[in-house]
């Protein structure tokens, strides 16, 4: 057997953060280091406490580590339309069994970065400010990321936006440090986690498992179908942030086209926009392999696994 892939996950829970968190301890095909918070689906503050409280819930300790409160430029802006007032409303969960790192994100990435024998793989699912932080403060640890995969943006259009996703419309300067970084890049947009949806017939599969931590997912993912109906008349909800933590532990289960990505920084109507040269009509590098496809089936028996391994 390999060895498990070392990953921190930058996160916002937010209710699809929390599954990411759930997916990225629990598979054995990659090993998490660490989580690191940024204020995106709720204040810092919120985030960080629901980031304790879900790894109380699954009976994990990863180090976890505060990191932006606001965006590189500007101030922040939250979504608590889609995951309620604490940024993960629908389900009690425990208060935290343990204390946050006294490490900043970006100093708590450095540490695992600088200690892990391997390179590490970062998997941003909120705003992306830590990473851009990180990126910029120590650009003699570059070498030592394997990629990046990050949730955010989009082929097509936007949903906070008419062009841009929220996790790059609420710090587009830090998604351009990013994406210009010369790392190696996977995107999982919108086009491809709106594929990831979470039906009643998932909600079922989830609630089969018969454990409280079962329970509680299908209490959390209810109330996000219900703001996602209510917000975005769809349906069912997607769940995006595993999709970016699934692409590591399993990369065919995307398919990706290598593209150049540019981020819209001005644009009257459009900053935040990913701007994806799908024809390669402006002559730019690719820098980033974009996902297009996903295989729906292979991703949720990824997730009733990890659901199920974690007892
Ligand atoms: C992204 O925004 C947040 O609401 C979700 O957690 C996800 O990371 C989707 O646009
Ligand atoms: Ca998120």
């Amino acid at each position: 057997m390999n060895q498990p892939i070392p990953v921190i996950l930058d996160c916002d829970p937010g209710h699809d953060d929390a599954m990411a968190i759930l997916l990225a301890a629990a598979n054995p095909a990659v090993e998490l280091l660490g989580i690191t918070t940024v204020s995106g689906n709720g204040s810092l503050d919120k985030v960080t406490y629901n980031a304790q409280r879900i790894c109380t819930l699954a009976g994990i300790a990863p180090p976890i580590a505060r990191g932006a409160n606001d965006p590189l430029v500007g101030k922040a802006s939250a979504a608590p339309t889609i995951h309620g007032a604490s940024a993960l409303d629908g389900a009690e969960l425990p208060e935290p069994a343990y204390d946050v790192s006294p490490l900043s994100a970006v100093e708590l990435i450095a540490e695992l970065v600088r200690e892990c024998d391997r390179p590490v793989t970062l998997i941003p699912t909120g705003p992306m400010t830590n990473i851009a932080s990180f990126l910029l403060a120590h650009p003699e640890l570059h070498s030592r990321i394997e990629k990046i995969s990050f949730m955010g943006g989009s082929v097509t259009r936007g949903n906070w936006t008419p062009y841009a996703e929220f996790n790059i419309w609420a710090d587009p300067e830090a998604a351009d440090v990013v994406l210009t970084s010369g790392l190696p890049i996977v995107m999982t947009g919108l086009n491809v986690s709106h594929m990831a949806l979470a039906t009643p017939e998932v909600l079922d599969r989830i609630d089969a498992l018969g454990t409280h931590l079962a329970t509680t997912c299908v209490d959390l993912l209810k109330f996000f179908a219900h703001t996602y109906r209510d917000v975005f008349g769809m349906p069912d909800p997607p769940l995006h942030d595993p999709v970016a933590v699934a692409c590591v532990i399993d990369p065919s289960i995307v398919s990706t086209e290598f593209l150049p990505v540019s981020i819209e920084l001005n644009g009257t109507l459009t900053r935040g926009a990913t701007v994806v040269d799908v024809h390669s009509v402006t002559g730019r590098e690719a820098n980033v392999h974009v996902a297009m496809d996903l295989n729906v089936d292979r991703f949720w028996n990824m997730m009733m696994d990890s659901i199920r391994d974690l007892g």
